[in-house]
């Protein structure tokens, strides 16, 4: 693979090996300083890796549980040759997955589709079900390249050139297969001339601004500027942010979105200086069935992220209690559009969000679907 220097950004973030019998990332936590490519098949190490954010980012982490849920059905094949017991153990496989971090709804979203997939298959035989899930886990891997693409060219029709874009944590190439949600219509745009300036936040406390989003961008060629969380106000107030396009976790049914700590400040201070803020959501990160965003859970981290990690000394002192959520909630009535794969909504959202729940169940019934 391209070590991803000097403008050589042309890599995907998650896959499948070639033999078909491994995940294949790059550990985010190595980033910047090393791009590296690793290969995991144990469902422990694939779990451990979500869980430690070697592989993030909502899309990305559903890509990656469906490949893990497919080795999970690889594995347990091997001994297991009735259907009652395949399945029992799939069960279980797709549970421990899940477990790995409650907020990205993704990787609910991938696992539940895998084992409708599988369940689909039932009375085919153990290895007919095997690749049933194989193909299913690269359609989902190919639909998030698809889906972000257009999710660029719909975010695209609302900047100009020139403009000045805020972004938070990393809702880029890193954190899907290729292209990014909120960094989808950066990349596009750079492809066209439009010339953005990029500012980043560098996204407390685990840095994906800094580490990942300034990387990323930079190593595109994009103008990237980083700035720490707390500047984000003076920036807004020097006019030169146009626009903030932020990433999300999960968008409740009235449009209340969950994303990194720390947006939903950002929401605020985009509304204080009168400049629009958008939510690029693949409808994957939509969860029709929580109804608002009191609903949605919010993992909660070790306070060794705040007080010790990234720097030599600890930089509090050792008894001293922390509250470290990973997310926050981002009122539907701040946010001024949700950059869809199939178009910008817009508010009032419970509505726009279940005409798009109609139409992508009507899609599924003309595609015969029952997923
Ligand atoms: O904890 P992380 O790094 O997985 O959090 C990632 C985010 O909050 C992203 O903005 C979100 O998942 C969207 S990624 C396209």
């Amino acid at each position: 693979m391209a070590d991803g220097r000097n403008g050589n950004n042309n890599f995907d973030t998650v896959a499948l090996s070639e033999d078909g019998r491994s995940l294949v990332i790059i550990d985010q936590t190595l980033l910047p300083g090393e791009l590296k490519r690793i290969e995991l098949s144990d469902q422990r190490d694939i779990r451990e890796a979500i869980y430690k954010l070697k592989v993030r980012g909502a899309p990305a982490i559903g890509v990656a549980a469906a490949i893990g849920l497919y080795l999970a059905a690889l594995e347990i094949s091997e001994s297991a040759e009735q259907e009652d017991e395949f399945f029992r153990r799939l069960g279980e496989a797709k549970r421990y997955l899940q477990e790995s971090r409650p907020t990205a709804v993704n990787l609910k979203w991938a696992l539940d589709r895998m084992y409708a997939r599988a369940s689909a298959e039932k009375g085919t035989g153990v290895p007919a079900v095997v690749s049933a899930m194989r193909r299913e886990a690269e359609t989902i891997r190919n639909e998030d390249v698809e889906v972000c693409r257009r999710i660029g060219e719909n975010g695209l029709t609302l900047l100009k050139k020139g403009q000045g874009i805020l972004t938070h944590c990393n809702a880029g190439r890193l954190a899907c297969v290729r292209y990014g949600t909120a960094t989808a219509p950066i990349y596009l745009g750079q492809e066209r001339g439009y010339a953005f300036r990029v500012f980043a936040d560098e996204t407390r406390p685990l840095l994906q601004g800094a580490r990942l989003t300034s990387y990323e961008l930079s190593e595109a060629g994009v103008d990237v500027t980083l700035i720490c969380d707390n500047m984000a106000s003076s920036v807004m107030s020097r006019g030169w942010i146009d626009a903030v396009i932020t990433g999300c976790d999960r968008v409740a049914a009235n449009g209340d979105t969950a994303n990194k700590i720390g947006t939903s400040g950002v929401a605020i201070l985009a509304d204080h200086y009168g400049i629009p803020f958008y939510i690029a959501a693949p409808s994957s990160t939509i969860d029709f069935e929580t109804a608002t965003g009191r609903g949605i859970v919010i993992e909660e981290r070790s306070g060794d992220e705040i007080k010790k990690m990234w720097y030599k000394e600890p930089m509090a002192p050792e008894a001293v209690k922390t509250y470290n959520p990973a997310f926050d909630v981002t009122d539907a009535s701040l946010i001024s559009g949700i950059i869809t794969e199939y178009g910008v909504l817009r508010p009032p959202y419970d509505v726009s969000l279940r005409k798009l729940r109609e139409k992508i169940e009507a899609e599924k019934k003309r595609k015969g679907e029952n997923l």
